[in-house]
């Protein structure tokens, strides 16, 4: 399948599914502002809950907050976000498009890059057994080209963006002859900076009125709380403070679903740590958190790391935990060497001493950070399109499955009677009473069994469990699996296990 053709089919399975929806649909709809139907939000609040016991519940060092969204419009000039939360972007004058310019430049090197993998893949085809993949990297002309291009294409952006020289990054998209997907012309403007901040107002009258930002990301109200929590709670260095919440953005490039929204929702930890211990940290949390994607069972090839040559502008080393989405890979998580930028920024403008004061070695210095941030709704999407799968079936039929990491499934297991009568919807219904406190459960007794089976595959039920007459007879369920669609005769006890030790959260933070 295409790549667009494969995210059109997410997008509309899951609004037929009622996964994600269009917001304000019966308007016409809000370009990147989606909502969450039923089985979004149960999945969306497993993601949540994962994370949250993961970070929080299983790290006696790191405590919560839940900050407001509305801040002092201070916190934004401290921040920086003022100053330089701004995208480049640049226009097509043909077909009158709007696109962020490192997003071109990225995507031309993503193609560039593929380039290159090919050349690898074509030679390891070729060589076979005897092929040594280090030595042809290293010593083949178009591979070390290829890699030469890219690498000086990645330092002229780095540098045009550090040095805000916007006039060469629009001459570097005019060299490199990049294309308007839309119009296929070159036909660009100037490259400009854009602020990525919504404004509001607080209070009623002309005179109270003040202009307020919708916070676009929720670190900030870990920063400006940091003293109050690290008393509240007598933490000592190293700590960590977590907060899920949501972000605003009046992103310019706002395609690709709910990848990139302009309103998300974002889990973040600011761990608080000793200046000069922030190497040893950083690797530490880059590790941690890639094992906490792979703890899901998602294919390990589907993430990679990715360093940042352009920094921002709080950051002294960033690495992304990017993963393949159906249009390539990008970042869904940012691991980020913070220093003590926010701290030292807000001590200075609020001329409040916000430091950390180690008792026992008697003295008082502003603690470095590093931080994990990763979208909730871009993590959503993650486990939404590696989990679809359109399979064709041996009796010639074909189904969708969403193959959702059981643990974080919206629905666990489906209760069916395979009759309307006969006792057996009582009997199903009995079973949903005693299993609905620990998973979530759905019962359905319309239509043939097969049409049922379907039904929850497209939602990623892990488990139906179907009450028919030999369950009058001796208590037992037929049980049949989604990815494998197998099915065998249980009773209650094995139902009680199954549940017990593979459809809870629980089960992934203990392993
Ligand atoms: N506090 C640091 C920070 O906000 P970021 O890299 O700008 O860093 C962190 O954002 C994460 O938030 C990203 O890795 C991504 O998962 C998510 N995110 C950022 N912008 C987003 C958007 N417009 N829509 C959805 N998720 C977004």
């Amino acid at each position: 399948m295409e790549d667009g053709e494969s995210l059109k089919k997410i997008i509309s399975h899951s609004k037929e599914y009622g996964f994600v929806i269009p917001s304000s649909e019966i308007y016409e709809g809000l370009n990147a502002v989606y909502d969450y139907a039923h089985n979004g939000v149960l999945l969306k609040n497993n993601i949540r809950e994962y994370w949250w016991k993961s970070m929080v519940q299983m790290n006696q060092d790191i405590i919560g907050v839940d900050s407001a969204i509305f801040m002092h419009p201070k916190t934004w000039i401290a921040s920086g976000h003022v100053e330089a939360f701004n995208d480049p972007l640049i226009d097509n004058k043909d077909s009158k498009k709007r696109y962020r310019a490192d997003v071109l430049i990225e995507d031309y090197l993503e193609k560039q890059r593929n380039k290159l993998n090919k050349e690898v893949l074509k030679a390891k085809k070729k060589f076979g057994d005897k092929f040594d993949e280090n030595e042809f990297i290293t010593t083949n002309k178009r591979v070390l080209e290829l890699n030469d291009r890219i690498k000086s294409i990645n330092e002229r952006m780095a540098d045009g963006f550090k040095n805000n020289n916007l006039n060469d990054i629009e001459n570097l998209i005019n060299e490199l002859e990049i294309k308007c997907p839309v119009s296929g012309t070159s036909n660009w403007t100037e490259v400009r900076q854009f602020n990525l901040m919504f404004k509001t107002n607080l209070g009623a009258s002309s005179d109270s009125n003040m202009e307020l930002y919708l916070r676009p990301e929720t670190a900030q109200g870990i920063f400006l709380n940091y003293l109050t929590l690290q008393k509240t709670s007598r933490m000592k260095i190293p700590f960590g403070i977590a907060q899920i919440g949501k972000a605003f953005r009046n992103e310019i490039v706002a395609r690709q679903f709910i990848f990139r929204m302009r309103e998300f929702e974002q889990m973040e930890m600011q761990f608080f740590i000793k200046p000069g211990t922030q190497d040893k940290w950083y690797k530490h949390w880059k590790e941690k958190r890639m094992e906490w994607h792979l703890s899901l069972g998602i294919e390990k090839n589907n993430y990679r790391f990715h360093d940042h040559e352009k920094l921002a502008h709080y950051a002294d080393a960033a690495s992304d935990i990017e993963f393949k989405f159906p249009f390539g890979f990008k970042e869904l998580e940012g691991i980020h060497s913070r220093t003590d930028f926010d701290l030292k920024s807000h001590e200075k403008l609020s001329g409040k001493k916000i430091q950390y004061f180690d008792t026992e070695k008697n003295e008082s210095y502003t603690p470095f950070v590093i931080e994990t941030s990763i979208g909730l709704d871009r993590m959503f999407l993650s486990v939404l399109s590696s989990s679809y799968s359109n399979e064709n079936l041996e009796d010639g039929s074909s189904r969708v499955v969403l193959k959702i990491p059981k643990q974080i499934a919206p629905v666990k297991i489906a209760v069916l009677p395979l009759l309307k009568k006969d006792g057996l919807p009582e009997i199903a219904k009995e079973l949903l009473n005693e299993f609905s406190s620990e998973v979530n459960l759905s019962y359905d007794e319309k239509d043939a069994i097969g049409r049922r089976y379907r039904r929850q595959d497209a939602i990623g039920t892990p488990y139906c469990i179907t009450i028919d007459h030999k369950t009058l007879e001796d208590n037992t369920f037929t049980l049949r699996d989604r990815d494998s669609m197998g099915q065998k005769r249980i009773n209650k006890d094995e139902l009680i296990n199954i549940v017990k030790d593979e459809l809870t959260i629980n089960n992934l933070l203990n392993n």
